[in-house]
C-alpha cells in the first residue's frame, strides 16, 4: 500500500511517532511518506491507499491548523484513514490526588473525536486510532522545555501497536 502521514507536531514528540510509524510501516512492505502539515498544502496530498494524520493537543481538541486541514485536505472518495492523538500523560489530582477515571479522560480528550468527525462527514473510513502520552517534566527550565515533554515509555511499542492495527484493518 501507498500510505501518506500528516502530522502538526510542535515540540518533536509527534514527529518521532510518525517516523516511527513509518519505520514499521516500511518493515512490513508498505511504502510510506511523512510530511509535516507546514510543508504541504491541503491541496497537495496525492493518491494513496490510506492516510494517516497525527495533531498535538490544545485545550483538549487538536491543533487548529490540524483541524483547517483535515477539513480541505484533497482526499478521495471513501479514502481510509487512521488517527494518532499526542496528549499530556495523565496526573493525579492536585486536591484529591487521585487518578482520573477513564471516562473523565474521555471527556476531556477530543482530539481524536473531533479530527473523526470532520472526516466521517466528508465520507472516509477510519481503519485505527491510538493515544500517545507526553509527559511533561515540571523540573525542566523554560516553559517551551516544560511543554516539550517526552514521549512516554513504551511509545515505541505502541506504534507498533498502532501499525499493525492499520495492516490488520487496511
Ligand atoms: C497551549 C497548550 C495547551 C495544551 N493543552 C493540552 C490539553 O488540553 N490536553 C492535553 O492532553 N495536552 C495539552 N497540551 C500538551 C500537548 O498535548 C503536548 O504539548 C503535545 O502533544 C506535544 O506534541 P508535539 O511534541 O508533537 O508538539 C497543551 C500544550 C500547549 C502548548
Amino acid at each position: 500500500m501507498r500510505i501518506e502521514i500528516y502530522h502538526a507536531s510542535k515540540y518533536g514528540n509527534g514527529a518521532k511517532i510518525a517516523e516511527e510509524l513509518k519505520h514499521v510501516l516500511e518493515s512490513r512492505g508498505q511504502q510510506v511518506s511523512v510530511h509535516h502539515i507546514s510543508d504541504v498544502g491541503p491541496k497537495e496530498v496525492p493518491l494513496a491507499d490510506l492516510y494517516v494524520f497525527g495533531a498535538p493537543t490544545r485545550v483538549g481538541k487538536p491543533i487548529g491548523s490540524m483541524r483547517r486541514f483535515v477539513k480541505k485536505a484533497a482526499l478521495p472518495q471513501g479514502a481510509r484513514y487512521a488517527l494518532f492523538a499526542t496528549h499530556a500523560d495523565e496526573v493525579p489530582d492536585k486536591k484529591t490526588g487521585k487518578m482520573p477515571t477513564p471516562q473523565e479522560l474521555d471527556a476531556r480528550r477530543k482530539n481524536i473525536p473531533t479530527l473523526d468527525a470532520v472526516l466521517r462527514d466528508r465520507g472516509m473510513v477510519k481503519v485505527a486510532d491510538k493515544v500517545f502520552s507526553v509527559v511533561m517534566d515540571e523540573k525542566k527550565g523554560s516553559l517551551k522545555e516544560t511543554m516539550a515533554g517526552q514521549l512516554k515509555d513504551g511509545w515505541q511499542k505502541r506504534a507498533e501497536e498502532f501499525a499493525d492495527a492499520i495492516l490488520d484493518a487496511a
